[in-house]
């Protein structure tokens, strides 16, 4: 049969195999019985993103069966082939909404099924900044499992994002490849139609950073095109489904890859029956370069094991911790006093504890050099070693500065790794990431008691302390120069972060110092000054040098900013924020929602619903995106009175800023405010908060009406 035949009778079976699945969940459950992906705001994606409807029952599931019919036009051409394509990918969504309908829980371990908005927003920010350089989709099976292994861990070491369909599921089982979304290898489920999980993920990138909008599949289809780093490898005996679903991820420009003798399409169905040329192949296919940094140590190195667990079972030595002193920190000198790719290991090494492992101290003190290294970088490459000594494998980091712990397993242990190693990673991935701004490294480790505690003291403390003091006189106010984010335009092509000392990226990665550094290392690259100028409202914090930044960047999209406002031209979101700001006009004041807080906020959405009203680079007056930090910055919706409008937050997150909270509640005269906060103990419907809120005396219900 030719390739167009083929893609059209596997979509014309998946067509016949949405019926029945419909048909009999309807049979099981009734029309009006609903239908829903968990954790989501976009319905089910596909359909919505192609459509603009957002189905909610199975009989309205049965009526989108013509929708999918519509596209399936056996013409000889390529465009109705890849139509034929999408049809098998909507196909795909009905029938996997029919289970999510009728079962519970239709996944189970390994298998992870839908992905929920959270996940996709928490990728945001390592796909922009390439730490994630890309999404590959295996789906099949290999001829053993070793080869399955072979290619799932290439793109596992280069940090690649890779999604698994069916068989190769228990064949990297097998080969014991480590899985979870952590480690970037995520099994999605045996049956085809599980592909769509991940389909729809690139879908609704589109929807949470480009604001496609919904109905638009021209737009889509471009968006995802020429900012979604997917591919697919098709491995194994190919039938008319998968071949029809591989039409499917090319309409949204995803090449397919395949091991298979198949007519090839140039740029887009490729066929490499070399196992060892599969990985590099399909790379090229999609245009995804990879930076590898050669780090000489016996075990893995790769930003995919940086979410590893060391187990007490599995681990061989500890430091830190509180069971331990140690520390770490990097420190500037002067040219003169750094011997470049020196590294020490001062006391014993992790070979001299008992056969079992055991305990022992240590610091870490990295000295760097370098024309452009500033005092002020000091913290910026200091909190890379939390991610340098995390992308060993069998190695776990913890903490920072002198509440630092760290793990090393048996097995790396047994591998052959020793502290040296340490400094080896460090060294390598520090010239490799700040070569800009230094020249030369070199790393001490202590791990005799008596150095640890004194250099502590000598060293580490007083640094630590003047760093603290310096971050305390950092407002925005001591500075001349704010400055622009734009990393996340390669999602959210409108959107602008404006950084300052006394605000953060909305995403908590970019501090001012961070973009600072950030323009040092690359003088043309994402984060480029503003110098202030002359401010126009300090409480609404409007600069003429901001709007004019904020126009030539956004390309027109948004004309003025208030950096300290939420109601009047709030600063825009791309959709990787840590945190979201609504406000809840029943209490005359602003809720504040984590990411990690699935449950319902007392404005009747959650935070993926709010989330999806409040991205791609759009201003949404009344929604804001933010850091954590934000919160409880000084700078906080100044516009809008502050601090004091802040009157229901998850607990979790509550806990997690207690501190700060009553400190900042007290410079306003309220002691313990952090308790006048309600959060999801108290409720999560707008009477119970405000009820609370009243009998705790908030100030918000007697401030300005805020709306
Ligand atoms: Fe994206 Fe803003 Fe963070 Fe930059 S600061 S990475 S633009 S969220
Ligand atoms: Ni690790
Ligand atoms: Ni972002």
């Amino acid at each position: 049969m030719a390739l167009f035949d083929i893609i059209f009778e596997g979509s014309k079976q998946a067509l016949e195999a949405a019926k029945a699945a419909v048909d009999s969940a309807i049979e099981k459950k009734g029309s009006d019985a609903k239908v829903a992906f968990p954790e989501t705001a976009y319905s089910l994606p596909a359909i919505y993103a192609a459509t603009g409807k957002k189905i909610g029952t199975l009989g309205e599931l049965r009526d989108a069966l013509s929708i999918v019919e519509s596209l399936i036009v056996p013409e000889q051409n390529l465009e109705k082939a890849l139509n034929a394509g999408l049809a098998t990918a909507l196909s795909a969504e009905i029938i996997e909404a029919c289970k999510y309908a009728v079962e519970e829980k239709p996944y189970s371990e390994p298998c992870v099924g839908f992905i929920s908005d959270a996940v996709i927003r928490s990728l945001g920010v390592p796909l922009v900044t390439g730490d994630i350089p890309g999404v590959a989709v295996v789906i099949g099976e290999a001829p053993s499992a070793q080869e399955a292994a072979k290619v799932i861990k290439d793109y596992q070491n280069k940090g690649l994002l890779v999604f698994l369909v069916g068989k190769i599921i228990d064949q990297a089982l097998e080969a014991k490849v480590k899985m979870g979304l952590e480690l970037r290898v995520v099994p999605l489920g045996y049956d085809v139609t599980s592909v769509i999980h991940v389909v729809t993920v690139a879908i609704r990138a589109a929807l949470i950073f480009g604001a496609v909008p919904p109905g638009n599949l021209e737009e889509l289809l471009k968006y995802t095109r020429e900012r979604v780093p997917a591919f697919v490898n098709a491995l194994g005996s190919l039938s008319e489904l998968v071949v029809s679903a591989g039409a499917g991820a090319i309409a949204l420009g995803f090449p397919v890859i395949t091991d298979q003798d198949v007519q090839e399409v140039p740029h887009y169905l490729i066929v490499q029956k070399d196992y060892d040329k599969i990985v590099p192949t399909s790379l090229e296919a999609r245009g995804i370069k990879i930076k590898i940094t050669e780090v000489p140590i016996p075990v893995g190195f790769a930003a995919a094991f940086e979410g590893e667990r060391v187990r007490k079972e599995d681990m061989f030595a500890e430091f830190g911790g509180g069971r331990t002193p140690a520390w770490e920190l990097v420190r500037m000198r002067d040219m003169a006093d750094v011997e470049d790719h020196r590294i020490e290991v001062i006391g014993p090494d992790i070979d001299t504890l008992a056969p079992e492992g055991g305990k022992l101290p240590l610091a870490i003190l990295v000295e760097v050099a370098g024309k452009n290294m500033q005092e002020d970088f000091e913290p910026v490459i200091e909190r890379r070693i939390h991610y340098f000594l995390n992308y060993i494998e069998g190695v776990m980091h913890i903490g920072q500065r002198d509440i630092m712990w760290l793990r090393i397993s048996k097995s790396t242990y047994e591998a052959g790794f020793r502290l040296h190693h340490i400094g080896e990673a460090l060294y390598a991935k520090m010239l490799d990431e700040f070569g800009n701004i230094i020249d030369k490294v070199q790393v001490k480790i202590y791990t005799d008691k008596e150095k640890v505690i004194k250099l502590g003291e000598e060293i580490a403390k007083p640094k630590y302390e003047a760093r603290d003091a310096r971050l305390a006189g950092l407002t925005d106010e001591s500075v001349d120069t704010f400055y622009s984010c734009l990393l996340c335009q390669s999602f959210a092509p409108a959107h602008v972060c404006i950084v300052t000392p006394e605000r953060l990226g909305l995403c908590g990665a970019v501090s001012w110092l961070d973009a600072k550094a950030t323009k040092e290392i690359n003088p043309t690259g994402p984060c480029q000054p503003i110098v202030k100028g002359e401010c126009k409202d300090e409480i609404k914090g409007s600069w003429d040098s901001i709007n004019r930044a904020v126009q030539e960047l956004s390309h027109g999209a948004t004309k003025e900013v208030n950096i300290y406002s939420i109601m009047e031209n709030p600063m825009t979101s791309c959709g990787c924020f840590e945190c979201i700001c609504g406000v809840m006009p029943e209490a005359n004041g602003v809720i504040i929602v984590n990411r990690e807080y699935a449950g319902m906020t007392p404005l009747g959405m959650t935070f993926g619903e709010l989330a999806s009203t409040t991205g791609g680079g759009v201003q949404t007056p009344g929604f804001m995106g933010m850091g954590r930090q934000y919160i409880t910055s000084r700078k906080f919706l100044l516009a809008e009175g502050g601090i004091k409008r802040l009157v229901w937050m998850p607990k979790e997150l509550k806990e997690a800023l207690r501190e700060k909270l009553n400190q900042r509640g007290k410079e306003i005269g309220f002691e313990n405010f952090a308790d006048m906060i309600a959060d999801e103990t108290v409720g999560t419907d707008p009477d119970s908060v405000v009820e609370f809120l009243n009998k705790v005396g908030h100030p918000a219900l007697t401030m300005d009406p805020i709306m």
